[in-house]
């Protein structure tokens, strides 16, 4: 598939920031989501923020940065895919670096956890990504083919499976990957899915997510594969998250 097929998808993940007050950020996002009519733009706030954002969003879909596996049972503090549903969530995050990191997430469980999602019909965004120490050792593409080979599910229906790439060491510090770094593991990422799923995977937007903000993202939304970035940051402020949309919209 060619990649004029796929169109931009613009994800905002809040991780653990916002308020109810910060929720008046959504109306220029929305508006701007309707102006860039070729772009799907969403907003992942933190559980707690979810179903007032969505009435606050103007129609952008809400979605959530984290689910649970198991539709219910005793499992404290976690929330399952139909409580998203119920809230209005129509995506997930899975798989986030800082989850692996933080909750020592495996593989196995990011791919249980975008199991229940896809399954429950939302869309699911599984995060991929090598450490600063993977790239300098040159391991990043095998890192990313394994973290990929054991996250992603064989086979799904209902909701749409969405990869991000995010370099570790390129979150939240302002660095960004090159975008011929970007081009290169995108085509790894690609010929992985394409292997694994035909040609459906061809049709699965790739992100790329690490300090994208208003100054870079016109050039990573130009490189070959690059089909819509998760931002965390710049995605607080519609003067800073806006911009990104107008991006991927002229891309
Ligand atoms: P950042 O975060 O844009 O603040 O680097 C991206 C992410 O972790 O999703």
């Amino acid at each position: 598939m060619n990649v004029h097929d796929r169109r931009k998808l613009v994800a905002g993940n809040w991780k653990m920031n916002g308020s109810l007050a910060q929720l008046k950020e959504l109306a220029a996002i929305a508006e701007a989501a309707r102006a860039a009519a070729s772009v799907d733009v969403a907003v992942c706030p933190p559980f707690t923020l979810i179903s007032a954002a969505v009435t606050r969003a103007g129609g952008v879909p809400v979605g959530a940065q984290d689910c649970h596996a198991r539709g219910s049972g005793a499992h404290t503090g976690c929330v399952s895919v139909a409580m998203l549903k119920e809230a209005g969530a129509k995506l997930v995050i899975v798989g986030h670096s800082e989850r692996r990191a933080d909750q020592h997430e495996t593989d196995a469980e990011v791919r249980a956890k975008a199991e229940a999602a896809l399954a429950g019909g939302l869309t699911t965004i599984v995060c991929v990504g090598e450490s600063e120490a993977e790239r300098e050792a040159g391991r990043h593409v095998e890192v990313v083919a394994a973290q990929l080979a054991g996250s992603l599910p064989d086979h799904w229906s209902g909701g749409e499976l969405v990869v991000a790439y995010e370099p570790i060491w390129a979150i939240g510090t302002g660095r960004t990957a090159t975008p011929y770094d970007v081009a290169d593991m995108h085509h790894a990422i690609r010929a992985a899915l394409t292997a694994r799923f035909g040609d459906a995977g061809g049709r699965i937007r790739i992100l790329y997510g690490g300090s994208v903000k208003a100054e870079n993202a016109a050039e990573l939304f130009a490189v070959d594969d690059v089909d819509g970035a998760l931002v965390g940051g710049a995605s607080l402020t519609a003067a800073q998250f806006v911009p990104i949309i107008q991006a991927a919209a002229g891309a």
